[in-house]
């Protein structure tokens, strides 16, 4: 039986400002005084420009900091981009990377994700892939092919990866920001088929790795979602914006 860790990490998405961005970091430092998660990995990914205040906040915490998203190319002549090498600078230890919101409004496909995966293995940063169908591939059944798909596009670079600094995030597009949560079994049944379509592809660290839901989790469902035994966390949109609530939530991620 291999133990992973519980993972939880906030996807603050476009939102915030360095004034309530104190708050909530205050009432996170706040929250966490009461709070033991002790053996939850965190991470809190704020938009870009707030990394550098993340860092400030949250480097005597215990709890990390990471992007929502990163370049695909090491350096160079991408205005607008930001590198791998610029989020280690900033002590970022994740990236989310493919999250549904840049694959359907910003066109990233699989092969962008791939590289971006690529970028992060080989540079040392630790990375969230998400894969996750949407309302109309679950209604026509499609749900296995479009994961299979998005996961066969990452395997080949995650087969060197170090499994503690992967996180596959399963999040359906339907179950993301509608407060329609995907059932525990759902998740479950998600979460093998994508771990047993890695160790088919080769990627020996499958087992290993952390695969966490993603999709309007709150503090009321996080326990049956977390309880699943291939739910190994989650990937907070909405809820990681009020301290109380994400802190409840990775509590759970303990207790589960
Ligand atoms: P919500 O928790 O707001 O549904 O968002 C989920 C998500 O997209 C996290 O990446």
């Amino acid at each position: 039986m291999t133990t992973r860790n519980p993972f939880v990490a906030g996807n603050w998405k476009m939102n915030g400002d360095i004034v309530t961005n104190e708050h909530l970091f205050t009432a996170l430092r706040a929250a966490l005084e009461r709070v033991s998660i002790a053996q939850v990995e965190v991470a809190i990914c704020p938009p870009y420009p707030y990394l550098g205040q993340a860092g400030a906040w949250l480097n005597d915490t215990g709890i990390a900091w990471g992007a929502q998203n990163v370049a695909e190319a090491p350096n160079g002549a991408l205005t607008g981009e930001v590198s791998v090498s610029m989020l280690l600078d900033l002590g970022c230890r994740w990236t989310i990377v493919g999250h549904s919101e840049r694959r359907t409004l910003l066109g990233e496909t699989d092969e962008t994700v791939a590289r971006k995966v690529s970028m992060c293995v080989g540079g040392g940063l630790g990375v969230i892939a998400c894969v996750g169908e949407s309302l109309d591939e679950r209604e026509g059944g499609r749900t296995e092919a479009v994961l299979a798909r998005q996961v066969a596009a990452i395997a080949p670079a995650l087969r060197e990866a170090d499994p503690a600094r992967v996180v596959l995030a399963y999040e359906p597009v339907w179950a993301i920001g509608t407060g329609r949560t995907a059932s525990p079994e759902m998740a479950q049944q998600a979460h093998a088929f994508i771990r047993a379509r890695l160790l088919e592809a080769g990627v020996g660290g499958a087992s290993q790795m952390r695969i966490v839901y993603g999709g309007s989790v709150k503090p009321s469902n996080a326990v049956s979602l977390f309880e699943m035994p291939d739910v190994d966390g989650g990937l907070i949109g909405g809820a990681s914006l009020v301290a109380e609530d994400f802190l409840n939530i990775c509590r759970a991620a303990a207790v589960a």
